[in-house]
This record gives structure tokens, sequence and C-alpha cells, in this order.
């Protein structure tokens, strides 16, 4: 049985996850192969199963990522979760299904909906604008009325070429922080702690224990995915309420923070050993 652990030709940031797994996987005796999605050489025929874990180009073009999603033969998470996966217009969906999400509103490539008026229709004067497609917090932006000039000028230029989230705020990600919760082959098995990053661009990371209403929450939002998903991870926002919101559910190529919680390797290498 061999697997490709698939990540990307010019990764742009470190996996941490990668060392680990990639050791783990051989000391278990699993034929593991790291390929990059976007090598014109790599042989996907060759591997009996591909696992998504570093892909993180793929929001910069999105329409090669689907061809080749849609072409791999035994891909996880599977291809359909994948590419509903891939626009966070997923989060309305969520919504309509009732998950109490990040407020937000979708603005479709091309609109010419002011940022301002979004605002003052929804209530809302604390925003992130960042693209329906995207990762690494890529072209996101917080505006409020001090920068709202920038803000507009950021939406124009995002939204002419794709499709755009503007979103409430949620202050919450300052104090409580947004928690990261991972889920492996049937299992939450940890929670990290994520400081935002369009602060100073870094992300500091520290494990946390997975709060009683995030573990329900997390659980709720995942029930319909886990019986044909290899791994996820729930990313938690509190509410003005104070209850868990969702701000990004992700089942493409999470970073797992494996190092974080040994046992967690474990679990996915014999998952993957299962495949
Ligand atoms: N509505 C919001 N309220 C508060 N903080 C936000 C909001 N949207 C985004 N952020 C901050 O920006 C970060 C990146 O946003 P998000 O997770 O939606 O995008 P991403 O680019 O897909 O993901 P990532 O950076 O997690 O790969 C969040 O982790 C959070 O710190
Ligand atoms: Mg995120």
């Amino acid at each position: 049985m061999r697997i490709a652990i698939v990540t990307c030709a010019r990764m742009p940031e470190p996996d941490e996850d990668e060392r680990p797994l990639m050791d783990a996987l051989a000391a278990a005796g699993v034929d593991a192969t790291l390929a990059a999605w976007d090598d014109p050489t790599a042989d996907w025929p060759r591997y009996d199963a591909a696992v998504l874990r570093s892909t993180w180009n793929y929001h910069r073009a999105p329409q090669a990522f689907a061809a080749w999603v849609d072409a791999q033969p035994r891909l996880w998470n599977p291809p359909s979760i994948v590419r509903w996966n891939a626009h966070k217009r997923y989060l309305l969906d969520l919504e309509r299904a009732g998950i109490d999400v990040t407020p937000t509103a979708l603005l479709v490539k091309g609109s010419d909906a002011r940022l301002a008026d979004v605002m003052r229709a929804r209530g809302w004067s604390d925003v992130v604008v960042k693209p329906a497609v995207s990762g690494g917090s890529y072209a996101t932006l917080r505006v409020t009325s001090t920068n709202l000039g920038q803000g507009e000028a950021h939406l124009r230029r995002v939204v002419a070429t794709e499709d755009t989230l503007v979103q409430a705020y949620l202050p919450s990600v300052e104090g409580h922080g947004e928690r990261a919760i991972v889920w492996i082959a049937g299992e939450l098995t940890h929670a990290v702690r994520k400081s935002p990053r369009f602060l100073d661009g870094h992300e500091a990371v520290d494990l946390v224990p997975i709060e009683p209403d995030e573990r329900a929450f997390a659980t709720r939002v995942l029930a319909p995915y886990v019986d044909s998903i290899l791994y996820g991870r729930v990313d938690v926002a509190r509410g003005p309420d104070g209850r868990p919101c969702l701000m990004e559910l992700e089942l493409i190529e999470p970073s797992l923070f494996l190092r974080r919680h040994p046992p967690a390797i474990d679990r996915l290498v014999d998952a993957i050993a299962r495949l």
C-alpha cells in the first residue's frame, strides 16, 4: 500500500506536522511519500491513496486545484467534501442548518456593494474583509471607522476578481482566543488557542483543554461528516453572547498541531495505515 502525503511545490510557510507525521508513518512501516499536488511530474496512479496535508497554495489556483481533486481516485478527505469546503459560502450553508457561525455577508465577484453600506445594513461597526476562497489569512483586513477608506479600497480590489466575505469582527479572538479543535479518525483529540495573525502576521499557538461547550459544539458541527472524513478541525470563537461560534470548519488541509499532542500522531498514522 503506497500513500501520498500531499503538499505543494512552494510552501508559503513550513508545515510543523510534516516531520512528525512522516517519521511516525515510516516507523509504523507505512510506505508514504510526500508529493506536491502542483508537481506536473507526480505520478498519482502509483499511489493507493492520497492524503491532503499542506496544499497551502490552492486558494491562489482554485480551479486547477479543483480539477486535480476531482481526478484523484482515492483522496482524503473525499473530493466532494474538499470542493464544498474550499469556498467559505459553506459558512452560510451551516448557518442555515442551525449552526452559530461568525455573522457573514457574501459579496459575489464583481459586486459594487459599498463596505459602508454593508456595515450599516447589518449593524456592524467592526468587520473583517477576506476572500471567500482563502487560507493563511491571505488578504484579510480588519476594518473599523478609523480605516474605512482603506477597507473600502481593499474590498474593491478583492471583490473585483473573487467572491468576498464581510464578517462581523468577533472580539473574543483577543481574549478567550480562537480555539482550533482537532478531530482525527473518530474523536476530538486536542485543541489549541491561536492568536490573531493580522495583528502582527505571526500566529502563536498554545495547547489548551477542550472546553465542554466547545466539545459539544464541534461534535455537532462535524456530525454530518464524521463517517466520510479522516481528519478535520473546527475553529471556534465566541459570539457576543459568549456562546461558541464557528470561525472556520477546516476539512481540506488543516494544520493539526501534532507536536502539541503526540497521541494524535499515532491516531492519524493508524488511520492512514487502515486506508
Ligand atoms: N470575523 C472575524 N473576527 C475576528 N477575527 C477574525 C475574523 N475573521 C478572521 N479573523 C482572524 O483572522 C484569521 C484568519 O481568518 P480565517 O481563519 O477566516 O481565514 P483563513 O485565511 O482561511 O485561515 P487561516 O489563517 O486560519 O489559515 C483568524 O484566525 C482570526 O484570527
Ligand atoms: Mg483560520
